[in-house]
């Protein structure tokens, strides 16, 4: 944590709400020559520089950039840790993808050697595309949460994660039992939950691969304490979707499978959510519980298209993820890039400012931290990036054509990626450099 105050110079740009509710202008605050001011891991300003550098003390550091934004640190809802080494795996939809390569790739978390320096390697990959929050899946295996925890704990990181409970259909070398899981989960939560800036979530991999004693128990663990998170997948894929009937056979359908087991509510982030239905859409908001829009993975994977128009007209908190390795990129930028085009062939539009909304503050607000991160609002943690207007070519160029925030936003999410983030802070501390 920086203890002393610092102040950095130049366009600053972030969401103070979500423009579906209150539309695109009350939606951000834009500085065009702004300074934000950090003390002791906090924002502790933000304006126009020429107004707040007047009350400042004049020998206050600042770091001054060119043709760069500001914006605070992207948030991805959705990633495996575990699948790191086989992002961009050919050939196979959800379910035969699992067993042709994800399987085998999580079962070598069986060793910690392996999980510690994946865990170094999604870090610094996490960082590297400005991405400074995320909501992980670990494997079956409590170590690669374990060795997560410590790496993100040594940057003073804000991150989310849990180890994987799955007890049936799956490789008997990568099952647990629903006692062992419960167990498991239990010794991770008290060491690792509100350490820091860390969270635990409890993590049932999805419907078909947990037993009812498994959910049981997974509802149990929230019952058991405050605040723990609840991530899983949900409605991705139609085979997918069809299996959870067959298993189910008394449940009204997929999302009553979880209801049923109390695994809905404010701490709980589903993935993907293809193929709801509006009853659906209502019963998530109802419970206040968020959904991870993952588009990279969703075209990947053949899965389909997420439906943003029906989950804003329910008022359902959508966060954005990559899916690491069903989705092909950590870049929360391409993430949007993919989001967009994924709009344009349901014949909807995913405005720049909606955009950065899904990337941060509706983030945020999907983990219920939107008191901590997501904005640049004075009092919440300083995780904040600098993207770079020039970090391409193509991108200088294009950029210098760019008449207002609004297109050189646009523009970012459709040619940036981990290239365009120059630098990223968290807790005020410069945690990547490109
Ligand atoms: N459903 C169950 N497990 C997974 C996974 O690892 N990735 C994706 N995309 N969907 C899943
Ligand atoms: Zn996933």
């Amino acid at each position: 944590m920086s203890l002393t105050r610092k102040a950095y110079r130049a366009a600053i740009l972030h969401s103070i709400a979500d423009p579906a509710v209150v539309g695109i202008e009350a939606s951000y605050e834009y500085f065009e020559d702004g300074l934000l001011v950090t003390e002791s891991g906090q924002i502790s300003a933000i304006g126009h520089a020429c107004e707040l550098l007047a009350s400042l003390p004049a020998d206050i550091q600042v770091t001054h950039y060119q043709d760069a934004l500001i914006t605070p640190g992207f948030i991805d809802t959705h990633i495996h840790l575990p699948q790191t080494g086989m992002v961009g795996a050919y050939g196979e939809q959800l379910l035969d993808w699992l067993n042709t390569y994800t399987f085998p790739c999580e079962s070598q978390f069986a060793n910690k050697a392996h999980a510690e320096e994946v865990a170094g390697i999604f870090i610094k990959e996490l960082l590297r595309n400005g991405t400074t929050t995320a909501l992980v899946f670990g494997s079956v295996h409590p170590q690669s949460v374990d060795s997560f925890f410590e790496a993100a704990r040594t940057l003073d990181l804000r991150m989310i994660a849990g180890k994987v409970m799955m007890d049936r259909n799956a490789p008997d070398y990568l099952t647990d039992t629903a006692e062992s899981s419960y167990v498991d989960s239990k010794a991770l939560i008290e060491r690792w939950h509100g350490k820091g800036r860390l969270h635990y979530a409890v993590t049932p991999r999805f419907a078909p691969t947990s037993t009812p004693e498994q959910l049981t128990l997974a509802g149990q663990l929230l019952s058991e304490y405050p605040d723990l998170y609840m991530q899983t997948h949900i409605s991705e894929n139609l085979q997918e979707v069809e299996w959870v009937k067959e298993l189910f056979p008394d449940r009204k359908g997929y999302l009553d499978v979880y209801d049923h087991y109390k695994l809905l509510g404010e701490r709980s982030v589903f993935a993907h959510g293809v193929h709801l239905c509006d009853d659906e859409c209502a019963r998530l908001a109802e419970t206040g519980s968020a959904i991870a829009f993952c588009p990279t993975s969703n075209f990947f994977l053949g899965s389909g298209l997420f439906n943003l128009p029906m989950a804003e007209k329910h008022n359902l908190n959508v966060g954005l993820g990559t899916d690491i390795g069903g989705g092909t990129s950590f870049s929360l930028l391409q993430t949007l890039n993919e989001a967009y085009k994924a709009m344009q062939l349901q014949g909807a539009r995913l405005s720049p400012f909606k955009s950065l909304y899904l990337a941060t503050l509706g983030g945020a607000r999907a983990l219920r931290l939107e008191d901590k991160i997501g904005t640049l609002q004075p009092g919440t943690d300083a995780d904040f990036l600098v993207l770079d207007y020039n970090a391409t070519p193509l991108l200088g160029y294009r950029l210098k054509q760019a008449k207002s925030i609004a297109e050189t936003l646009f523009v970012l999410m459709t040619l940036g990626d981990d290239r365009t983030v120059l630098q990223t802070y968290a807790a005020g501390n410069l945690v990547h450099q490109r």
